[in-house]
C-alpha cells in the first residue's frame, strides 16, 4: 500500500523549496523597500550580441489578419485612467476573460490536471451598480461575482498597492493562488505550474480590458501580505496574492 503524501502547500510540506521561494519572494510592508530599490537602481545591461543566432537566413512570418490579432495588437499598459466607475458591462467584459466556458466545459484558460489553482477577486473601488464598493470573488464557472467583503479605506488600499502613489484605476484585479491541490498533485514542479496559469490568466484579462476599450496595467510589486488579509478575511485554507492589474476607464 502507498503512503498518503505529506500535506501540503505554504501551510505545509509538499513542496518545501516552492514554499521557501515563494516566501523569500514574497513582499511585505517591511520587504517591500529593499524591492523598490533594487528594482529602481537596476541599470539595463549594455546591448549584448544574440547569443543564440546561427548564420542562416531567417525566413520571414507574415502575421494573421484577423480578429484574435487585432485584440493582441490592442493589448498594452495604460497607466492613465478617467475618474468615473467602471460599468457593470465592463466588469462582465473584463473577468469574462478568467470565466468558464459557456457550455460548462471547462474554462477559457487551461489549467494543469485542470485543479485550477487560480482565484480572481475584484477589488472595486468604485461602485459599479448593481456591484457594491467592496472585494467581489469571480465565480469562474457561472460567471458571477459574490461580495466577500468591505475594502480597506483608499488609502489603505492605495498604499498596499503602490506605497509610491495611487495606481489609479477604479478597481483592481487580484490573482491569487490556492496551492494545496496543485502542490499535492506535482510537488514542486506544480508550483511552476500555478504561476505559469498566473501569468495566463493575467493576459487574458489584459487582451479582455483592451477589447473592452479599459485602461490597466499589471502591478507586481504590491504587498502580498496585507493585500492576503484583505481577499482572506480570516478564512482557510488561505489564497496568497500573487499579481494584481488595476483597471478602469481610460483618460482621455
Ligand atoms: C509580471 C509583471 C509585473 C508587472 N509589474 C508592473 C508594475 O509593478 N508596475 C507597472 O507600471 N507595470 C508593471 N508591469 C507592466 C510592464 O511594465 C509592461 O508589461 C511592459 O513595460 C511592456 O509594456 P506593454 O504591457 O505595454 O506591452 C508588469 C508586467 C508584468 C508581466
Amino acid at each position: 500500500m502507498t503512503a498518503a503524501p505529506d500535506r501540503t502547500g505554504p501551510d505545509g510540506r509538499a513542496a518545501p523549496a516552492f514554499d521557501l521561494f515563494w516566501l523569500n519572494s514574497s513582499l511585505n510592508a517591511t520587504t517591500r523597500a529593499g524591492f523598490g530599490q533594487r528594482a529602481g537602481a537596476w541599470q539595463p545591461p549594455p546591448p549584448a550580441a544574440d547569443r543564440l543566432a546561427v548564420t542562416a537566413a531567417p525566413v520571414a512570418l507574415g502575421r494573421p489578419v484577423d480578429a484574435m490579432q487585432q485584440a493582441a495588437e490592442a493589448r498594452r499598459s495604460r497607466r492613465a485612467f478617467a475618474e468615473q466607475p467602471l460599468t457593470a458591462e465592463s466588469v462582465a467584459a473584463l473577468l469574462s476573460g478568467a470565466a468558464g466556458r459557456a457550455d460548462g466545459s471547462g474554462r477559457l484558460v487551461g489549467s494543469a490536471g485542470a485543479l485550477y489553482p487560480v482565484e480572481v477577486f475584484l477589488l472595486l473601488r468604485r461602485p459599479s451598480p448593481p456591484l457594491e464598493r467592496g472585494v467581489h470573488r469571480h465565480l469562474a464557472s457561472e460567471h458571477a461575482l459574490v461580495e466577500v467583503g468591505p475594502l480597506p479605506e483608499e488609502e489603505v488600499l492605495g498604499d498596499l498597492l503602490d506605497p509610491t502613489g495611487d495606481p489609479g484605476g477604479a478597481a483592481v484585479v487580484v490573482l491569487a493562488l490556492h496551492l494545496e491541490a496543485v502542490l499535492d498533485k506535482y510537488g514542486e514542479r506544480g508550483g511552476r505550474f500555478a504561476l505559469m496559469e498566473v501569468g495566463m490568466t493575467a493576459h487574458a484579462l489584459e487582451l479582455r480590458a483592451a477589447a473592452a476599450g479599459l485602461a490597466g496595467y499589471l502591478l507586481g510589486g504590491t504587498d502580498d501580505a496585507g493585500l492576503d488579509e484583505v481577499i482572506n478575511r480570516g478564512r482557510r485554507p488561505r489564497v496568497h496574492t500573487a499579481l494584481a492589474y488595476v483597471v478602469g476607464d481610460p483618460a482621455h
